[in-house]
């Protein structure tokens, strides 16, 4: 599903490398975490493959195909089919919690019968569907990041990707939230999760990618330590 080869990432000339000769191959149906301190790469990493950013060198293929390499118009198409939770949410905060779901379907053409049907439907998946009229603005962490998962569920993506989906809550809605992405990842979905809360990747039991400044230092696959350098 996602192979990096030798990936390097440098924001700009005067930077330290973001990412440095970073490979790894994630197969279908992996639940996988990414791990590293804040500014270890691991938000990088998800932009390079939802190409949000292109590496610096090396090679990253998504779904078989290098995506350096693709052309703009098929970019769309990647996104639909990777749903993203983004560490700042990115959603319309004026907008209701219906609204900001309906436009990730909208913007694929989706009918308005299609819409009707699906947005509450992923509503009460992730507990949300008395919220649907709410304005994102007026909802706590825990259920803006409900919404970003929503959203990110809502076109049935084949790999799901959450960047830090339990920042600023507390366990318990933490818990809900992993536990949601499990129940995913149980019906067919490659799930990513790159966060920092250790109690969390030690109570899953998942694959851990470690980045540590940019580097790969560590590959554990449940229980399975390979130590890279
Ligand atoms: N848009 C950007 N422009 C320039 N440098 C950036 C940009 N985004 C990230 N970086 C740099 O890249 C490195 C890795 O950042 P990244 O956001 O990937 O880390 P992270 O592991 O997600 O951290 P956190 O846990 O704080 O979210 C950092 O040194 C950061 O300063
Ligand atoms: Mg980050």
């Amino acid at each position: 599903m996602v192979e990096a080869d030798n990936v390097s990432m440098k924001y700009n000339r005067c930077k330290q490398y973001a990412l440095e000769d970073v490979s790894f191959s994630i197969s279908r149906g992996e639940f996988v975490f990414i791990v590293g301190s804040s500014g270890a790469g691991k938000s990088t990493l998800l932009k390079l493959i939802i190409r949000e950013i292109k590496p610096t060198a090396g090679l990253m293929k998504v779904f078989g195909k290098d995506i350096s390499r693709l052309p703009r118009r098929r970019l769309p198409s990647l996104r639909r089919s990777i749903g993203m939770v983004f560490q700042d949410f990115r959603l319309i905060d004026d907008r209701t919690v219906s609204e900001n779901v309906a436009f990730a379907l909208m913007v694929t053409g989706a009918s308005r019968r299609d819409i009707r049907k699906k947005v509450p439907h992923v509503l009460g998946l992730v507990g949300l569907q008395e919220k649907a009229k709410e304005r994102v603005c007026d909802l706590s962490g825990g259920e803006q990041q409900r919404v970003g998962l929503a959203r990110a569920l809502v076109n049935r993506p084949s790999i799901i990707m959450a960047d830090e989906p339990t920042g600023n809550l507390d366990p318990g809605t933490a818990l809900d939230i992993m536990n949601l992405l499990r129940s995913i990842n149980l019906s067919g979905t490659t799930v990513l999760v790159a966060t920092h809360n250790r109690e969390i990747v030690d109570r899953f039991k998942k694959r851990v990618i470690y980045l540590d400044q940019g580097k790969l230092i560590g590959d554990e696959q449940k229980g399975i330590y390979t130590h890279v350098r």
